[in-house]
C-alpha cells in the first residue's frame, strides 16, 4: 500500500491549505467568486496527465469509475462486447455490465496479462472495445494488443489501476491506448483514500469522459455551470477538491515509491534467486513499478502447503492467494452465472487461467522495507522452498 505508506505532513497541510484559503470549497465547480482561484481537481487532472504524457486527464471518483466512464466515452453500449481477461478485479467486468455491454473473458498468460491469441480468438462482430488489465504493476503485451485492435478496427481502453506510473517500451501505461483507466484508492500507488482517473490523448474522447461523469454538462467556457446544456445522458462520478488535494501532494511522491519499490525488488530478487521455481514472466522489467513479486509453484497441493507455511512464519501474500476469489473470474457466479455465455460454466471455464493462479504466490514489496526485513523474508521463503519443493 505504498501511497498509505508516504502519508506525511504535506497531505495534512494540502488539506489545511484549502480550508486556510477559501473557507473550503470541497466542489470543483463553480463558486468562481469565492474560491480565490483554488481549483484542486483543475490542477490534479493537468499534473496526473503531464506526468504520465497524456493530452488530458479526467478526475472521476474511483476506479471503477473510471473504467466504466472511459468505456461509455468510447460509445460502448447494450448490444457490444467488450473483451477483458479472467484475471483482474471484479471491477472491471462490473464497470463492463454497467454500460449495458457483455463482458468477454478471455484467458491470461504467464505474464498474468491478457493473452493476445486468446484475445484474437474472442472477437466477433459485436465486439467493439479491448480491456487489457495491467496487473500488479507489469505491463501486457501491448503491441500484440494494439496490432489486433487495428487489424479488426477495434478501440482499446487500459485498465491501469494496478500499474500506476508503470511503462512499457518507454511508454507509460494508460496511455497506449485510446484511453486508460486508473484507481488512486487505499491500496494503490498513489492513495487519495477513493479516486480514479481517465486519461486519453483524444479530445474528443476527453470531451465525453467529461460530460458523462458530471450529468452530461457541456462545459461552457462562456455561460455558467447553472445555464449550460448537456452533451448526453451522464450520471456523477465527479471528485472533490479533498482528493484532488491529497492527489497532487501524492503525485509529487510517485518518483520516490517506484524508486523505493524497484530497488527492494531488486534485492528480494536477488534473495531469492535460489528458491527453485520459475518467476513470472516480464515483457519489460525496466517499466515495472516493483510492487510485487510473484513466483510460480509446481502444483496447487504445494502452493497451498507454501502460503500456510508462510503465515504460520508470519508472512502474508497480496491477492494470490489470499484475495483470489475477487481477483479471478471463475469466482464470480454472483455476476455471470445468470448469463447466458457463463451461466453453469464457471467450473470448467478458463483453464488456463486457473491452472496458472492456482499455483501463484504474490509477495508485497514496500516503499519501506529495510535490509533486514528483506533477509527474513527471503530466508523464511527459502527454508520454506527447501522443505517443500
Ligand atoms: C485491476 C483493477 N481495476 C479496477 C479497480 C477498481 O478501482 P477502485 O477500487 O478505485 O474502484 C481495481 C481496484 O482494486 C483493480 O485492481
Amino acid at each position: 500500500m505504498p501511497g498509505f505508506e508516504v502519508f506525511g505532513e504535506e497531505e495534512r497541510q494540502a488539506i489545511n491549505e484549502l480550508f486556510d484559503l477559501n473557507g473550503g470549497i470541497l466542489f470543483a465547480h463553480g463558486f468562481d467568486a469565492m474560491r480565490a482561484g483554488v481549483y484542486r481537481v483543475r490542477e490534479y487532472e493537468r499534473a496526473f496527465a503531464d506526468t504520465m504524457g497524456a493530452a488530458h486527464g479526467q478526475a472521476v471518483a474511483s476506479g471503477t469509475a473510471a473504467i466504466k466512464v472511459a468505456l461509455k466515452a468510447l460509445g460502448v453500449g447494450p448490444g457490444d462486447e467488450v473483451i477483458t481477461q479472467a484475471y483482474t478485479f471484479v471491477a472491471t467486468a462490473e464497470a463492463i455490465f454497467e454500460t449495458g455491454a457483455t463482458p468477454v473473458i478471455v484467458d491470461i498468460d504467464e505474464t498474468l496479462n491478457m493473452d493476445p491469441a486468446a484475445l484474437e480468438a474472442a472477437i466477433t462482430d459485436k465486439t467493439k472495445v479491448i480491456v487489457p488489465v495491467h496487473m500488479m504493476g507489469e505491463g501486457a503485451d501491448m503491441d500484440a494488443v494494439m496490432a489486433i485492435a487495428k487489424k479488426h478496427n477495434l478501440l482499446v481502453m487500459e485498465d491501469t489501476a494496478q500499474a500506476l506510473g508503470a511503462s512499457m517500451n518507454g511508454r507509460r501505461l494508460g496511455t497506449i491506448g485510446h484511453m486508460g483507466a486508473f484507481s488512486t484508492d487505499a491500496g494503490k500507488t498513489l492513495n487519495t483514500g477513493e479516486g480514479g482517473m481517465v486519461l486519453s490523448n483524444d479530445e474528443q474522447l476527453y470531451i465525453n469522459a467529461r460530460s458523462y461523469h458530471d450529468h452530461g454538462h457541456e462545459y461552457s467556457t462562456t455561460i455558467g455551470r447553472g445555464e449550460e446544456g448537456a452533451l448526453c445522458r451522464g450520471f456523477n462520478y465527479r471528485m472533490t477538491e479533498l482528493h484532488a488535494a491529497i492527489g497532487l501532494v501524492q503525485l509529487k511522491k510517485l518518483d520516490m515509491i517506484i524508486k523505493a519499490q524497484r530497488a527492494n525488488k531488486a534485492k528480494m530478487m536477488t534473495g531469492l534467486k535460489d528458491l527453485g521455481v520459475p518467476f513470472r514472466k516480464s515483457l519489460d522489467p525496466a517499466g515495472d513499478i516493483g510492487d510485487t513479486i510473484v513466483f510460480y509453484m509446481p502444483d496447487r497441493a504445494r502452493c497451498d502447503k507454501f502460503v500456510t507455511a508462510m503465515g504460520a512464519a508470519g508472512l502474508g501474500t497480496k491477492n494470490l492467494p489470499d484475495a483470489i476469489r475477487w481477483h479471478f473470474s471463475k469466482h464470480w457466479a454472483h455476476m455471470l452465472n445468470d448469463h447466458p455465455i457463463y451461466g453453469g460454466k464457471l467450473d470448467t471455464a478458463w483453464e488456463k487461467t486457473a491452472d496458472i493462479l492456482e499455483r501463484s504466490v504474490a509477495l508485497p514489496v514496500m516503499v519501506k522495507m529495510d535490509d533486514e526485513r528483506i533477509s527474513f523474508v527471503c530466508e523464511t521463503l527459502n527454508k520454506i522452498a527447501k522443505d517443500i519443493l
